[in-house]
């Protein structure tokens, strides 16, 4: 079984000084259990955060950084964005790729996702791909059509003879910020249209190593219900992540 994944992400959320103070907090909150039935433990900082969080984090193995997006360039003129190299050099080990904010605020498109997925690939970030559906999409019935295209592009800048997977977060976009959930049963739906393919694309072995995470409106209140669904193998927190104490309640659930 794939040990369970917990993800925050702080969007812009938590300076250098509140990241030192969430970590003191955290740890405080959240003792590692004694079975080593760990879940995994993912921090999404701003960039700018990430040293703190590094230097907060000390050697706790069970947690895990990332940085919320990179550029597909190693350097050069791109002001205001970060490399694979540069995150790398900062801490993080995993990059979110393609969330919802990026392509919906930030007009990132299916080609730059892909081409995201493979610098992060080829220098040893591990990319967390996000897909997810506007509600309008749904409404129209093209919850499938819309996370598979997205799906299909990401996998397209995962070279054949890979080695490090991918992690890939569903985000249904109406569900982000909103207070509202999914329903265990849309969940389940799309898990399984990413669990099959990724199958029909890349073969089970591959399939069966990526983790699928869910995201939109998680909480204490609803983690555990959301990890006990089929095929989903972590979630991805915005909001309910910036609290030490409603984090730690939610990694519990894991
Ligand atoms: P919320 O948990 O605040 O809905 O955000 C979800 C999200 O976008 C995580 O990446």
């Amino acid at each position: 079984m794939r040990p369970k994944v917990i993800a925050g992400n702080w969007k812009m959320h938590h300076g250098p000084a509140a990241t030192r103070r969430f970590f003191s907090k955290f740890f405080g909150e959240f003792s590692p259990r004694l079975s080593g039935a760990e879940p995994t433990i993912l921090i999404f900082p701003p960039a700018i955060s990430l040293l703190a969080a590094a230097e907060s984090k000390g050697g706790r193995p069970e947690i895990s950084l990332g940085i919320q997006n990179i550029h597909w360039e190693p350097k050069g003129a791109f002001t205001g964005e970060h490399s694979v190299g540069m995150a790398l050099a900062a801490g993080a080990r995993f990059a979110l790729v393609g969330h919802s904010e990026r392509r919906h605020v930030f007009g990132e498109t299916d080609a730059q996702v892909e081409s995201k997925v493979a610098a992060a690939m080829r220098e040893g970030l591990t990319p967390v791909v996000c897909v997810g559906e506007t509600l309008d999409e749904r409404r129209d019935s093209r919850v499938q059509e819309v996370i598979v295209r997205q799906l299909d592009a990401a996998l397209l800048g995962v070279p054949e003879d890979v080695k490090n997977s991918i992690l890939v977060a569903y985000e249904p976009v109406w569900a982000i910020g909103t207070g509202e959930t999914a329903t265990v049963d849309d969940v389940a739906d799309a898990h399984g249209i990413l669990r099959r393919r990724l199958r029909e694309v890349r073969g089970d072995a591959f399939a069966q190593e990526v983790a699928i995470l869910y995201g939109g409106s998680v909480k204490p209140a609803n983690a555990a219900e959301l990890l006990a669904v089929a095929d989903v193998d972590g979630v991805l927190v915005g909001g309910a992540s910036l609290d030490p104490e409603s984090f730690a309640r939610i990694v519990e659930s894991g």
